[in-house]
């Protein structure tokens, strides 16, 4: 456990110190040991064990069965195949809104599992959890937008913000968080213009998803960015591989080399 807590990464700070000298920030999600490791050889500045991680790996419609055991298995296994990078936690759904001792446990279990930082959503009615663990030495980074945990009183996942005054409220919010002491705050599918305002009118940075180029930083799911699943194509969401393809493609020559009696070849086998 304290090994965990000792792992030598980029830190909250670097993420300030990234906006005060106008340097774009990249992060990406992961769930696994094996990513992780290839993400440690890459320069992203950050990871995300995201509670996408419900939907990415298990099959959920929503990020609403992520729990704190699952969330804390997960940045266990991030963490152990890239201890040098900078590693977020995602606290799950209600997590942080059964009071600040609930709120503690479940931040300790994953900060204990090697996360650097832990990433909550919205921040009415939390507000004294998100300033009772910024002064326990946790790096908070907020989340605003289209808030995943709330999708069933949205009625699906759907774009926020639009309008003088839902925009006023998000931007409100951010400001809030920025006052509670969070490091950095999550933009998701918002307009680009209200992402554009609220990244200036913050000191902390802003990382969109969805909320257009002039936020600080941008953050994606891997498996979208790796083109993993053509059915989910989100107007935000860019391939950057055919990871599809390619692994269907991987797959095919493997077991067609099989029927074929190809594989294993003799320098494959023990003689
Ligand atoms: O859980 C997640 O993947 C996230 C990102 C979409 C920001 O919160």
């Amino acid at each position: 456990m304290l090994d965990n807590l000792l792992q030598p990464a980029a830190s909250a700070n670097d993420f300030l110190y990234a906006k005060a000298a106008a340097r774009r920030l990249s992060m990406v999600t992961c769930y696994d040991y094996s990513f992780a490791r290839l993400l440690s050889e890459t320069a992203i500045d950050g990871i995300l064990v995201g509670d996408s991680v419900a939907m990415v790996m298990y099959g959920h419609p929503s990020t609403l069965s992520a729990t704190v055991d699952l969330m804390r298995l997960h940045t266990e296994a991030v963490s152990r195949g890239a201890p040098g990078k900078f590693l977020v936690a995602d606290l799950p759904f209600l997590s942080y809104r059964k009071g600040i001792p609930a709120a503690l446990d479940a931040a300790q279990a994953l900060m204990s599992a090697g996360a650097h930082a832990l990433k909550l959503e919205g921040v009415d009615g939390h507000e004294d959890v998100i300033r009772r663990m910024t002064e326990s030495g946790i790096p908070v980074m907020g989340h605003l937008g289209l808030q995943p945990q709330s999708v069933r009183s949205y009625g699906g996942f759907k774009i926020q913000g639009r309008g003088e005054e839902a925009g006023r409220e998000i931007l409100r919010q951010a400001l809030a968080l920025e006052e509670l002491g969070a490091f950095a705050v999550v933009l998701e599918c918002i307009p680009a213009p209200l992402a554009r305002e609220a990244t200036s009118a913050l000191r902390i940075p802003t990382i969109g998803i969805g909320a257009g180029a002039a936020c600080d930083g941008q953050i994606l799911v891997l498996q979208d960015l790796l083109g993993m699943n053509p059915d989910f194509r989100p107007r935000f969401v860019r391939s950057f591989w055919d990871g599809a393809g390619s692994i269907h493609d991987a797959i095919s020559r493997y077991d067609a080399a099989i029927k074929s009696g190809a594989f294993p070849a003799g320098e494959e086998s023990y003689q």
